[in-house]
């Protein structure tokens, strides 16, 4: 039986806290190893936490020089031009924004011709560069993913193509110019994967992540909740907004 663990929780009064706390550990995590591998989310949430990384590499606080980034997955397929992708997101909330070596930035080939081929290309590359720290972010509703790792996702599991559960396609259709233009599927880390990081931090902001955060982190551990494994890691810091911890 796998040890079950207690994550630590941050609740922050305002969204504002929720960035700043998630920002000041990357750059406690850069200035005590510059050369840190980071999994990365894309989502909404952490859009503030990699502004104010960006403010701090303009006033020289924080330097991404020496590390490497991995997202935790990518839609399949879909074009990196496309303003919805996390190669077009990472370009503009990182790479545009900080020192970071493009060339050490990783994110699933969303334009590779064979999902499969490239979700094993991907697996090799993190496990060559393991996580030092993890940013993962909660899916909408009651999905329960993290990357995404749909319902049904195992503990055991590695990168490999998904399909998204219609939940997932309902919220982030909105991303797309025309709705009925968000892929089907994505590549995602798996759960083991997204396990093998030294630390994890959980963000959610908002009523509507307040279901999944207490069923993350009260509920079974088990594949109808994808991110309740994420209490199989010792090291796992769930930060939320007041919104977010309304049902903890
Ligand atoms: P969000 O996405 O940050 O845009 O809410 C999170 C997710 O779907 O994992």
């Amino acid at each position: 039986m796998d040890t079950v663990y207690k994550p630590t929780i941050k609740i922050f009064p305002e969204e504002s806290g929720v960035d700043r706390y998630v920002a000041d550990k990357v750059i406690k995590q850069l200035s005590i190893k510059p050369d840190s591998t980071l999994t990365i989310a894309t989502g909404s949430t952490p859009i503030g936490a990699y502004k104010l990384l960006a403010d701090e590499y303009d006033k020289g606080n924080v330097s991404f020089k020496h590390a490497r980034i991995f997202s935790l997955d990518e839609y399949w397929p879909i074009q990196k031009t496309n303003p919805a992708s996390y190669a077009f997101y990472v370009q503009k909330y990182l790479i545009d924004t900080t020192d970071i070596n493009p060339e050490n930035c990783h994110i699933p080939d969303g334009e590779a011709p064979d999902a499969a081929e490239e979700a094993r290309r991907y697996d090799d590359l993190l496990h060559t560069y393991p996580s030092d720290l993890a940013i993962v972010g909660i899916g909408p509703g009651t999905t329960y993913h993290i990357g995404f790792n749909e319902k049904g996702s195992e503990a055991t599991s590695h990168t490999r193509y998904v399909t998204l559960d219609p939940q997932t396609i309902g919220v982030n259709s909105q991303y797309f110019p025309n709705p009925t233009d968000i892929p089907k599927g994505a590549i995602t880390q798996g759960i083991a994967d997204i396990l093998m990081a030294k630390k994890i931090l959980l963000l959610a902001k908002g009523e509507g992540k307040a279901q999944a955060i207490t069923r993350t982190v009260n509920g079974p551990v088990g594949p109808d909740a994808p991110s309740s494994f994420l209490r199989l890691h010792p090291n796992v810091t769930v930060v939320v907004d007041a919104g977010a911890a309304g049902k903890l």
